[in-house]
């Protein structure tokens, strides 16, 4: 177990171009944390520097403070999972478990011991006698994690290790994998593009785009308050809505309107901010699908119900059982999304009005697409 800390770190492949950029990270010791970003936007890169399978380029990387740039990937004692996790086809389940420990030298007894510890952690004693062509994905997964955590290294590395499995498995395994963490509270860094594997298992999760650090923070932070436009839409399924509009003093309050005139008032802790830097110009207003309701909600009680809605005409209805999204266009053509309960009733072609939970919504910068209420994180 051990704390990491990456310092302007930075990878270059060609000179001209930068995979990953003044990357500054301190992960503390049992952490579980989270990297998401776009397709290229640097994840994998960061995570082989820490392993030492990639050079860095600049910058420097401390595990438990002692620098690691030079320290060959044998030595920095870290387990990594892949994608597509290599097992020895024609060596049982056993012996690729025990292999990386064998070719250590470490003594028959003690790789016996720990095969079968790692094995019961992972309930997988009663495969390992088979070979990797007798299991089924999840089992060769839980056989390669296995055998990254015989070693009790220091940190896990894992870099979309469930990508290749079926959606039951995945969360499966999701959960067996929070359960491990649990138990060992092994330092972990993880790769996923999945949003559930991303709130679900993270301490913190670290938003990328572009090889930099756009927001890191807690799960609940990066959902409840993200720095600016791109972790806002990122992060949350279905994305959330935005939606140009300009700001309009009303009275001793202030309303966002959209260029069909639908109004939304502005609550009355942010108005006085908005009117001041924003009145008669634009902003984004961001609104989380979830935070649409068919009736008018207590929460929203300070302000008044004929400004707290929006009129849309609905496109789709997709019923997922437990709830349903809607699909809707407003009178200027703007789309947006609505998650309401299974109960609401409405076809294509109906008109839908929808109350808004102001308090919850984000206003963005045009110009420079940060959360103007954004609280701030550790980073
Ligand atoms: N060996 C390499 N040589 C040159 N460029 C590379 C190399 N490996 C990665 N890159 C580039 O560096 C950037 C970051 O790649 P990286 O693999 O870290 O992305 P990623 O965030 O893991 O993406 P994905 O989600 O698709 O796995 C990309 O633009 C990629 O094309
Ligand atoms: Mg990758």
């Amino acid at each position: 177990m051990s704390d990491i800390t990456l310092r302007n770190v930075c990878k270059s492949y060609d000179k001209e171009h930068y995979a990953v950029k003044d990357f500054n990270l301190d992960i503390h010791d049992g952490e579980f944390v989270i990297f998401v970003g776009p397709s290229g936007c640097g994840k994998s890169t960061t995570l082989r520097m820490i392993a030492g399978l990639e050079e860095i380029t600049g910058g420097e990387l401390w595990i438990d403070k002692q620098l690691c740039n030079y320290i060959e990937p044998k030595d920095r004692d870290l387990s990594m999972v892949f994608q597509n996790y290599a097992l020895y086809p024609q060596m049982t389940v056993y012996d690729n478990m025990a292999f990386a420990l064998q070719i250590r030298k470490v003594p028959k007894q003690e790789i016996n011991q720990k095969v079968h510890e790692a094995a019961a952690i992972l309930g997988i004693e009663q495969l390992l006698k088979r070979r990797p062509g007798q299991l089924s994905g999840g089992q060769k997964q839980r056989v390669a994690i296995g055998s990254a955590i015989m070693r009790r290294p220091k940190a896990f590395l894992m870099d979309e290790p469930l990508s290749n499995l079926d959606a039951k498995l995945r969360a499966q395994m999701r959960v067996e994998l929070a359960d491990l963490h649990k138990r060992l509270g092994t330092t972990t860094i993880y790769v996923t593009h999945d949003q559930t594997e991303a709130m679900t298992l993270g301490t913190r999760i670290v938003v990328m785009k572009d090889g930099f650090i756009r927001q890191a923070d807690t799960p609940s932070a990066i959902y409840e308050d993200p720095a600016d436009l791109f972790v806002a839409g990122f992060i949350g399924s279905p994305s959330m809505n935005f939606m140009e509009g300009t700001i309009h003093k009303n009275g001793e309050g202030a309303d966002f309107v959209l260029a069909s005139g639908q109004k939304l008032e502005i609550p009355k802790q942010k108005a006085e901010i908005m009117v001041e830097r924003y009145h008669n110009k634009k902003v984004i207003l961001g609104i989380r699908p979830e935070h649409f309701s068919e009736k008018f909600k207590k929460e929203n009680a300070n302000l008044s119900a004929d400004r707290c809605g929006l009129t849309g005409t609905i496109v789709v209805k997709e019923m997922l059982g437990a709830e349903s999204i809607f699909y809707l266009k407003e009178r200027s053509a703007l789309e947006f999304s609505a998650r309401l309960s299974v109960e609401t009733q409405g076809r294509p072609g109906d008109e839908l009005r929808l109350y808004v939970d102001m308090n919850r919504v984000h206003f963005f910068d045009t110009k420079t697409e940060k959360n103007i209420f954004y609280h701030g994180g550790q980073q």
